[in-house]
């Protein structure tokens, strides 16, 4: 067992097939930043567990998800990003769909489709909404409004007024970790491990202050600022930060299933994982700052005060090829989970006790098993 899990949930391919259907494909899905689908005609696709799913705005403006499933036979219409687009058209067979879903033509019609009702074969509608300046896509074309599965938790985000603030381009990454994707969210909420692992490279924040905890099954974290760094953020009055001076902190929250946030004092990230084998999950990260050119500013300004360059290439400083020394707490994180992922293979493999900080861990696990034994009983889990 990995406490509550049996280590082939984390291994094995029955399990992860089995997690695509009761919880990836029953719940909402992240699909991108809201000005990503900005325009009539521009779109985005994703997949929702055992789903693919394009939004894409309408004529009128309006945004509709659809399976990204051609009524023929079913080859998929669209991928990626992008900005077309008067109407959809397979690549197939050139069966043609406008904005709305409505299947508008089909090549040879008379010859090939004696009395086709083409009024009958629009495309499968799935829902769509926005919620923190995010698209997010539902499977179920009924399944309710966003705020009955989010609102829970929102009380429990930063107070950042995500909509003002804009993507910084340079900070988008995206990655496969080699290792299972609860192991990523483990450790995405693992709390003992911040003053370890990143003990040169996450001081910023005063760890023995955190605050967390499940509302639902999303996760919520908050810590305040080291002193050291509030400090040094006290002597810059121009830093482009994204919240008021007395409020604040960073918060870190997970929400269900694989949706991570990093909201901090003058950047506002997302941490997107998407299952992608038993033992591989892919990680998108975007990023939004108040201006992108002041946030370069700020952050060289920190790096001169002393304390955050300290703080961030810390003790491991001028050993780049191991990721343990690279300063960057991603790479630490990736190398944990990698490393972890390898040790369930071993037949002496066997977990020890868990530390207070790692009870979101297993609060975690017992969420996952809400949802596979169909006990998950939260507003949109349908
Ligand atoms: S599968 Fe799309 S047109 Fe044939
Ligand atoms: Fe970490």
């Amino acid at each position: 067992m990995l406490h509550r899990l049996p280590v082939e949930a984390y291994t094995g391919q029955d399990w992860f097939e089995d997690e695509l259907a009761a919880i990836f494909s029953r719940t909402w899905a992240y699909a991108g930043f809201a000005e990503d689908v900005s325009e009539p005609g521009a779109y985005a696709s994703v997949r929702a567990g055992l789903n693919e799913i394009f939004v894409v705005m309408g004529r009128d403006r309006r945004l509709r998800a659809f399976h990204n499933i051609c009524r023929h036979r079913g080859t998929q219409l669209l991928r990626a990003v992008g900005k077309t687009r008067k109407a959809i058209t397979c690549p197939y067979h050139d069966w043609t769909y406008d904005l709305e879903g409505r299947l508008l033509s089909v090549p040879d019609e008379q010859r090939e489709f004696a009395g086709v009702d083409k009024s009958c074969l629009g495309l499968k509608p799935a829902s769509v909404d926005l919620w923190r300046g995010m698209l997010f896509v539902h499977p179920d074309p009924d399944a309710g409004s966003i705020m009955e599965w989010f609102g829970e938790i929102e009380p429990h985000l930063g107070p950042h007024d995500v909509d003002a603030l804009v993507e910084y381009p340079k900070a988008r990454a995206s990655y496969n970790i080699k290792a299972n994707w609860k192991i990523v969210v483990e450790n995405y909420i693992d709390v003992y491990h911040l003053s370890h692992l990143h003990s040169g490279t996450l001081s910023m924040y005063d760890h023995a202050q955190a605050e967390y905890g499940f509302i639902g099954p999303h996760y919520a974290f908050r810590e305040p600022l080291a002193a050291d760094y509030a400090a040094d953020i006290e002597r810059n009055a121009d830093l482009p930060l994204i919240l008021p001076r007395d409020q604040l902190g960073v918060w870190v929250p997970m929400l269900f299933p694989g949706i991570g946030l990093a909201e901090g004092e003058s950047s506002w990230s997302t941490f997107t994982i998407t299952p992608l084998a038993p033992d591989l999950t892919r990680v998108e990260n975007r990023t939004r700052v108040k201006d992108a050119s002041a946030w370069e500013f700020g952050q060289q300004a920190l790096r001169s005060a002393g304390f955050w360059k300290k703080a961030v290439t810390g003790k491991y400083a001028g050993e780049d090829d191991d990721p343990l020394a690279s300063g960057d707490f991603t790479a630490e994180d990736v190398y944990a989970c990698e490393q972890q992922q390898k040790s369930l293979r071993s037949p002496w493999f066997e977990v020890g006790p868990a530390a207070r900080g790692e009870s979101p861990v297993l609060e975690h696990q017992e969420v996952v098993l809400r949802f596979l034994e169909g006990r998950a009983r939260w507003p949109s889990t349908r």
